[in-house]
């Protein structure tokens, strides 16, 4: 990941920046080429990068699928794939140049022919393209094949680094489904790689706003020292969306909102928002801190999850002015299915800096706004002063980070109404992405597969973090396979703020979410 310089004027008038270094040569080989990952935001992603001319020259594009295709037909799709899903409108000459690079291999992906053919093609590709013998893996498979496929590559030689070349596979998640499965799947991978070599993907990683956390709280003077308990109330996590389960049906209903997003997005946000300074803008020297910070999560008890965690589904209902079916009445999904797809939760962190400072999260689909922010609630100042005003309350501090849509960052504070009698209302001072930097739209993906490409590991999962965070979920999922009354499923609206539940979880501390519509 790289880290240039803060512009300090509106867009268009900052200092150009260095331009980053081109990445190694490679081949990048794609498993799962037919899906949709691969031509919405692989294949556009790549495209970006080539555009931006931070592919390297001696670079090929391998897709391997199960589909009878021939190498043109392949590129026809992925032409095809560039001018739907591009994120802006793409030149022909870039369009052409990067997909001559591309080629197919028929296989199926328990074969052991598909990977000794592959071999012979990547070698092939290391003629044609120079790669250099490096390859970089990325398994846009569905997930019960991560640990046969890696296992497979290696039989055939093809994980082993030797002779200054480099092997890299990249995973994307659900990584397990739960901490026995999480680290079954490690130890397989482990056993035929070594950590280095692993990239898993958390997508939440590659956004900018993201990535801004960290600079935000260390690269300012200004937060940090407040950045603790004494100083801060509570902080809110939210990641709600709009969307329902879409034609995802069968997957989620097998997952639900907890393993979908909270063991791995959410948990990124609250260990970038709650972790210690890292010693050094390194791959491990920030995944050590962020694993530190899920660790101090307290242990959620068998009671915990009935206090402190609201599991519901959505009903039908209207989102905007679309209407929208109950779940239950999703393609792929069960009549009865008690699966969540809206969750909240009360975490503590039990360390120095965060002892007593609730972290509360949400999220859920269906809901009445998509909404990604981290909200910062101050504790009140003292009030004495005001007393004998007509000043009744203080707004409280609230620093937001707005993750997605609208990225960026306010801040709330107290200042005087105009006029003869000392009236007090909540200011907003408001930061926009948009006003600062011109950035092309994107993916998403570029920065992660070119940190991939580079060797720069800071924006994946170690597999320590992964760990982590299914042991703070696992009580979670123990607890509702017990069943217990009191973790019941509850309900919502469509289109609505989420379940009453939620909503209570908060009264019951004297506190309210933010509104997300
Ligand atoms: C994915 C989940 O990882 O993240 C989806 O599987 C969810 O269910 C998506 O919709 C949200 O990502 P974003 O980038 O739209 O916030």
């Amino acid at each position: 990941m790289d880290v240039a310089a803060p512009a300090l004027s509106p867009a268009g008038s900052a200092d150009p920046q260095p331009p980053p270094r081109r990445a190694d040569p490679c081949a990048f080989v794609i498993f799962g080429a037919s899906g949709d990952l691969t031509k919405r935001l692989l294949v556009p992603a790549l495209y970006n990068l080539a555009a931006a001319r931070l592919l390297p020259d001696d670079f090929a594009v391998i897709g391997v699928a199960r589909g009878d295709v021939s190498d043109d037909a392949f590129r026809d799709r992925m032409r095809e794939a560039l001018q739907e899903f591009a994120t802006g409108s793409a030149s022909p000459e870039v369009v052409r140049d990067l997909t001559a690079r591309f080629s197919y291999l028929r296989g199926d992906f328990d074969d052991p022919n598909t990977y000794r053919s592959l071999k012979d093609k990547l070698s092939a590709a290391e003629r044609t393209f120079r790669t250099g013998g490096n390859c970089l893996f990325y398994l846009a498979t569905p997930p019960n094949v991560f640990a046969l496929v890696a296992q497979q590559l290696a039989d055939v030689g093809l994980l082993r680094e030797e002779g200054g070349r480099w092997r890299r596979l990249v995973i994307e998640k659900p990584f397990g489904t739960d901490l026995d499965s999480a680290r079954e799947l490690d130890r397989r991978l482990l056993g035929l790689m070594s950590e280095s070599q692993i990239y898993r993907i958390d997508h939440y990683l590659g956004k900018e706003t993201v990535q801004n956390i960290m600079v935000l709280r260390f690269a300012n003077g200004l937060f940090e020292p407040l950045w603790n308990r004494d100083h801060i109330d509570h902080v809110e996590i939210t990641v709600t969306e709009t969307l329902t389960v879409e034609n995802r049906g069968k997957f989620y209903d097998g997952t639900g909102a907890l393993r979908d997003m909270v063991p791995n997005h959410l948990f990124q946000l609250l260990a970038l928002t709650a972790m210690e300074p890292p010693v050094r803008f390194d791959a491990d020297a920030v995944r050590s801190e962020k694993a530190k910070a899920i660790e101090a999560i307290r242990p959620l008890t068998p009671d915990d999850v009935c206090h402190d965690v609201v599991r519901a589904q959505y009903r039908g209902g209207t989102v905007g002015s679309r209407r929208i079916h109950a779940y239950r009445e999703e393609s792929g999904v069960d009549p009865n299915s008690m699966t969540e797809t809206y969750l909240a939760m009360r975490l503590a962190i039990d360390n120095w800096r965060w002892a007593g400072v609730p972290f509360y999260l949400r999220t859920g689909k269906a809901l009445a706004a998509r909404r990604t922010e981290i909200a910062i609630n101050f504790k009140a100042a003292p009030f004495a002063l005001f007393r004998r005003t007509p000043v009744e309350r203080l707004a409280q501090n609230l620093l937001v980070l707005r993750i997605q849509p609208d990225e960026g960052a306010s801040l709330q504070f107290n200042a005087k109404t105009p006029g003869p009698e000392i009236l007090i209302g909540g200011v907003r001072m408001d930061f926009k992405y948009a006003d600062y930097f011109e950035t092309a739209p994107n993916t998403g993906y570029e920065t992660l597969i070119y940190d991939c490409m580079i060797g720069d590991a800071t924006l994946f999962q170690r597999a320590d973090n992964i760990e982590s965070g299914w042991r703070v979920v696992q009580p979670i999922l123990d607890a509702w396979r017990e069943g217990r009354d009191c973790a019941d499923l509850t309900w919502y609206a469509a289109g609505s703020e989420g379940p009453r539940e939620a909503e209570e979880l908060l009264a019951r501390d004297g506190r309210a979410w933010r509104k997300i519509a």
